[in-house]
């Protein structure tokens, strides 16, 4: 049986999500493959654990676990991962890398990077795609530069002045306005401003964890995503695309909800008229490839009342939570989580 890391965790603020993500893509390759499973903790050490599954989403790291070590190298001198026992090295003889991994140092190019460099093979984005996907502002130029519209955008940097602030709200149309860590997911540090006053909470917000921040124009829509398998050399295809539907006027923090399905509905298909959704498939994939994405992804768009598809942003290593919405939207397109991963990783071992 081929052996495939699954490495999960991570030093972002998404660390939990990626381990839920991680708990569901172990049960859902369960029996195809022998699974490695490498954690990376909030400091940044990578372990190998030996311990039950269950305890991905628990404190695996305190049982079970070996210090792992990333040797550079290919060819005559072949590097990868390898377990550090007592002191001495032993190879883990993974064929295949899967990140779970979401945000920084996971889902960033830096990982990917890493295990370039070390000559393992992994599913997903490569690093420039990853790296791009990451910054809301530099998708948003290249999406541009693909002729889709993305929301007025200004970026601020940590220290920016009171009128600096002010000039990025007027140049995105005014109050209201989204601000947002300009490399972060899932919400986190995600406000939605309606005046000075709350402004000033969301710069402070986002600052905190990015000290480069994206202040947006506000679109008025329904919220759709795509979710992408493929490439530019293959060719890509699409799971069914969904629609967000937030009751209680607020914005998609599905991961930061204490029960996800109170207030978020995941409606899958979108049930938007056929022209339109041809057109949000149509920009899903141009997106996609403009980007240079690769395996697979999340793209995120908004369709405006006048039927407009506006670019969000794409997530590179998509949630794959039980209730996320990558898998979901593969699932009703008749695609399992688990048919769609082996497909990734099968062509990685070709
Ligand atoms: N410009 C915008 N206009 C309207 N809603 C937005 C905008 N930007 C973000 N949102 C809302 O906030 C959510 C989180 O923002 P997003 O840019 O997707 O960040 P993250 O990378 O954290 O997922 C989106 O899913 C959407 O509901
Ligand atoms: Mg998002």
């Amino acid at each position: 049986m081929k052996k495939v890391a699954i490495i999960f965790g991570g030093i972002s603020t998404e660390h939990d999500i990626s381990c839920k993500s991680a708990e569901n893509v172990i049960k859902a390759l369960d029996g195809r493959y022998e699974l490695v499973l490498i954690g990376i903790t909030r400091e940044g050490e990578w372990l190998h654990y030996a311990g039950d599954v269950a305890d991905v989403t628990g404190a695996w790291e305190t049982h079970d676990v070996t210090p792992v070590a990333l040797v550079p190298g290919c060819g005559r001198t072949p590097g990868g991962l390898f377990s550090l026992r007592d002191g001495r090295l032993e190879r883990l003889d993974v064929d295949v890398a899967l990140p779970v991994m979401h945000g920084q140092g996971g889902e960033d190019g830096t990982l990917q990077g890493t295990l370039e460099t070390c000559g393992v093979p992994y599913v997903g984005c490569g690093v420039l795609a990853s790296a791009v996907c990451m910054d809301k502002d530099a998708s948003h130029r290249l999406a541009a530069a693909a002729g889709v519209r993305s929301p007025k955008c200004e970026v601020l940097y940590r220290g920016a002045s009171e009128a600096e602030g002010q000039a990025a709200v007027e140049a995105c149309g005014g109050f209201p306005v989204f601000v947002k860590p300009a490399r972060g997911g899932s919400s986190i540090g995600v406000s939605k401003a309606s005046d000075q006053a709350s402004f000033r909470e969301a710069l402070d917000a986002a600052f905190a964890l990015d000290p480069k921040v994206a202040v947006e124009e506000a679109i008025v829509g329904d919220e759709v995503g795509c979710a992408v398998v493929g490439d530019a050399t293959h060719g890509v295809r699409m799971g069914e695309v969904d629609r967000i539907v937030v009751s209680g006027g607020g914005f998609f923090r599905i991961h930061l909800e204490k029960n996800p399905g109170q207030n978020t509905e995941l409606r899958c298909p979108s049930d938007l008229p056929a022209d339109v959704l041809a057109r949000v498939r149509e920009v899903g994939e141009r997106v996609y490839l403009a980007l240079g994405c690769e395996g697979f992804a999340r793209v995120d768009l908004f369709v405006t009342p006048e039927g407009e598809v506006v670019f969000n942003e794409v997530n590179s290593t998509p949630g794959l939570t039980c209730y996320s919405r990558f898998p979901q939207m593969m699932r009703v397109a008749g695609h399992e989580l688990g048919d769609v991963l082996e497909e990734l990783i099968e062509a990685k071992l070709a």
